[in-house]
């Protein structure tokens, strides 16, 4: 049985295919049609389907839109509809007036029918959000029950959600909500914009929290109009923060500055504001974590939502907590919601018992040596075929080049987890700059991650409960104070390290690469970054082509192809 899911509800739409329960495919469609986040987020555009993750999920299975059984779509349109009758401040006819969320609502029943037009023939469903993301997590997680934590801008009305799920029961219970306007998601993108950021950098403004302490003044400040409650529960002030107006004059009136323009430098005002937000997101995190702890008497935690990518806060909340074990499923953004409303299909609606498998992130395309080496000719490249390309390229690090490193099957979700990587020695801090500036063209603030063999992490990392979210770049840890100086490219600035642990189960040919490099040097890790310069991440061999020729990169190594950048390195290998 094969069985679709889809979203394109708001933003990071993405398709996902599985197969008699097994997750077979999945993408993001930022990722074929080069915008960020695959689409704008609009009223009247929740029908403009990713198409080419679509095709892509049913190209890899070998069939057409014909054989598919069910398809599921992320989000419930008649409990959304309501939205307008909350109160907020909203401009006439878009979000949140009752014209805006009746052409939104209209605009999505028209998906089911498109999708007939396409061909598909089965059963459609409508699934709620926060089901979806929850579901995302739970059921690709390697537990039998576990406590569900999701917390987001907004699905339908909820902003964040509190459950249980238990295989064996088909389902995830629904123990507890916030409701729109308390949103921890939409206060992340209102401050970003109000710092002079984009709506989708949080992980910018994470990035900067860390520079200074909390300041007590700003943090009052932040806390007037975020109330925290007990048991998880918070309230944002609707008249200062106008989620749904272009409107920042609340905001400049609390903190006293003007917002911050894009040209503009980043200030310690800025900082301090970045850090009080991420100190606020903790809090509500570690009360809404340990909320779930007591309402579920499970030791197994589960994350999803956008805020869930707050790695330093998810780490605060479950070292916090009495959970034992965590999981976060790489896609915990909305792009995650299709394969949640596949996983919601197969083991809630059709009843399926599915045993506990850990999902893997390689679930996108993959090109055939073949195909790669048709693309170097077209592009005239001069290229060198090597049978153990990872000790070639782990000396080429090691002699402190840059390297874009294309192999295998592409990640679901934001991170690159070293199929589509930049990668770099972490023991030279002259890295993290070149790759910040030569090659990313990014702010000098943001810190870079560590790729470690799973079984060496301990020995760089303080590591209070081991867990399996640090597979995917979800987890902070600190820094022994031993090793900082061995590896301070990958150190940020308050001494922890976002890490990936690599498994030689998950991904052998990374974990080759990465023993080279240890064997050389003696370090077990590598400094790992997204293969992109300010767009989508690369996706075939062609935009890792285009990338490496435009950015800064040394050397790039597709498949077993290896080719050096003669822009920058005139003469022999
Ligand atoms: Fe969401």
């Amino acid at each position: 049985m094969y069985i679709m899911g889809i979203n394109s509800v708001y933003h990071e739409s993405s398709a996902c295919l599985m197969k008699d329960g097994v997750v077979i495919a999945a993408v993001e469609e930022e990722r074929f049609n080069r915008k960020k986040h695959g689409k704008e987020l609009r009223l009247d555009n929740p029908h403009e389907l990713p198409l080419q993750s679509i095709s892509y999920c049913l190209k890899e299975a070998g069939i057409t839109l014909q054989n598919v059984d069910h398809i599921g779509y992320s989000i419930n349109p008649a409990r959304r509809l309501d939205t307008y009758k909350i109160k907020d401040y909203v401009d006439i006819d878009n979000w949140g007036s009752e014209g805006g969320e009746t052409e939104f609502y209209l605009n999505t029943l028209k998906v089911e029918e498109l999708i007939k037009e396409m061909g598909f023939c089965g059963e459609f469903h409508f699934i709620d959000h926060h089901i979806c993301h929850g579901a995302s997590a739970f059921f690709a997680s390697p537990y039998e029950e576990a406590a569900v934590v999701v917390i987001d801008g907004i699905g339908e009305t909820a902003t964040t959600l509190v459950g249980y799920g238990k295989r064996s029961d088909h389902q995830i219970v629904r123990l507890d909500e916030n409701l729109y306007p308390a949103s921890l998601g939409f206060l992340w993108e209102k401050l970003c914009m109000f710092l002079g950021f984009s709506e989708y950098d949080a992980c910018k403004v994470m990035g900067l929290s860390s520079y200074v302490a909390v300041d007590p003044l700003v943090l009052s400040q932040l806390r007037s109009c975020v109330a925290i409650g007990k048991h998880g529960k918070f309230t944002t002030d609707p008249e200062i923060l106008r989620y749904r107006q272009d409107d920042f004059t609340g905001l400049e009136k609390l903190f006293g500055i003007p917002r911050r323009q894009a040209e503009e430098p980043v200030t310690d005002i800025h900082t301090k504001i970045a850090a009080a937000l991420q100190a606020v997101t903790e809090e509500i995190l570690v009360s809404m974590v340990n909320h779930a702890y007591d309402l579920t008497g499970s030791t197994n935690l589960c994350m999803a939502g956008g805020v869930a990518l707050n790695c330093v806060a998810n780490g605060i909340a479950f070292h916090q907590s009495g959970f034992q074990n965590l999981y976060i499923q790489p896609a915990a953004n909305d792009a995650g919601t299709a394969m949640g409303a596949a996983y919601t299909l197969w083991n809630i609606h059709l009843a399926n018992y599915q045993p506990p498998q850990v999902t893997t992130a390689y679930l996108g395309p993959q090109f055939t040596d073949e195909a790669i080496e048709a693309t170097l000719v077209e592009y005239g490249l001069t290229f060198e075929k090597i049978t153990n390309i990872e000790e070639r390229v782990a000396q080429l690090l090691a002699d402190q080049n840059i390297v874009g490193w294309f192999q295998g099957r592409m990640e679901f979700g934001p991170r690159a987890l070293g199929n589509r990587s930049l990668l770099a020695d972490p023991r030279v801090l002259g890295n993290k700059e070149r790759m910040n500036r030569a090659v990313k063209k990014r702010e000098d603030f943001r810190p870079f991650a560590p790729s470690v063999l799973d079984e060496d992490a301990e020995q760089f990392f303080i590591i209070p409960k081991k867990s399996d979210v640090s597979d995917y770049m979800l987890i902070t840890y600190k820094v022994k104070s031993n090793v900082m100086d061995k590896i301070p490219a990958v150190v940020h600035v308050d001494g922890t390290s976002r890490i990936q642990t690599v498994k030689k189960s998950t991904n052998p040919r990374y974990y080759s690469l990465i023993e080279h490099f240890k064997g050389i040097t003696g370090v077990p890790m590598l400094l790992n970054t997204s293969f992109n310069d300010n767009e989508p991440i690369v996706c075939n061999p062609e935009g890792a082509i285009r990338t490496f020729l435009n950015a800064n990169i040394d050397y790039l190594a597709i498949g077993d192809y290896l080719i050096k950048n003669i822009s920058l390195h005139q003469g022999g290998a």
